[in-house]
């Protein structure tokens, strides 16, 4: 595991829009898996200008995201699909049909999950994969107690994050119950995984990765046992 630390959101933002820069350069046709929340905002402003600069094209990128909230309609201002098309997929030339997003909607959820593990696959795996971190050290939604073997499924999500999330919704009586992600072993099947943390929130959760003590109390310890993940984080001291 590599650390890089920053002194800033930007310069955070700045060093992961490289490593996606390189990506894109090495391997035009690269499969992303792409992450919300706060945390990758900065970057995906970043990936736009130097889209909309020439320096890369995501013409033949496919894009997974790790996760959606259950029963939010696409078109609901806090449903991932418009956070992605907001934040990132309607500023730059990625082809509507190369992005995917668990469908929160489904009729058949289980099946969904599913077909969301073979779609992945089918596009020969991700090269290179994004992640935010909850404050309890959920990656993706996948909250403490998750099975490091869980492939994409269906979560309760926890108090504690329907508190943080909170923040995208008018009511927090509306944040959902429940998500759609990916889980564990589907993020580590990624090539190579980068996550990045910014803030003193983030401190503990940094704090106990750095520990080295891996355990499905803590689901982002998972990452020590992956061979290529780099952590971009700062502001925690
Ligand atoms: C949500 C997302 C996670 C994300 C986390 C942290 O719960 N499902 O993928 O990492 O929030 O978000 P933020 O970057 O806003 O702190």
């Amino acid at each position: 595991m590599k650390w890089i630390e920053v002194n800033s959101y930007d310069e955070m933002s700045e060093v992961a829009a490289d490593i996606f820069t390189k990506q894109l350069q090495v391997k035009p046709a690269s499969i992303l898996g792409l992450a919300t929340g706060g945390s990758p905002v900065g970057m995906y402003k970043e990936l736009v200008k130097r889209q909309q600069a020439g320096n890369i094209s995501f013409n033949d990128v496919i894009t997974f995201n790790l996760d959606e909230y259950v029963g939010l309609d696409q078109s609901s201002p806090a449903s991932y699909w418009t956070f992605m098309h907001e934040n990132l997929f309607n500023h730059v030339d990625i082809k509507e049909e190369n992005i995917h997003l668990p469908n929160g909607k489904a009729e058949n959820l289980d099946e969904e999950c599913v077909a969301y593990d073979a779609r992945i696959k089918e596009a020969g795996g991700i090269d290179l994969q994004l992640l935010g971190i909850g404050v309890n050290g959920h990656i993706g939604f996948n909250e403490p107690g998750t099975s490091f073997e869980s492939l994409t499924n269906i979560v309760e999500l926890t108090e504690s994050t329907r508190t943080e999330n909170a923040i995208y919704f008018d009511d927090s009586k509306d944040v959902p119950t429940h998500a759609i992600t990916m889980g564990i072993q589907s993020i580590m099947n990624a090539k190579e995984i980068i996550l990045i943390a910014f803030g003193e929130k983030k401190l503990e959760a940094m704090e106990k990765l750095k520990s080295g003590i891996i355990t499905e109390d803590f689901p982002a310890s998972q990452l020590l046992n992956h061979p290529n993940v780099t952590i971009i984080y700062g502001g925690t001291k």
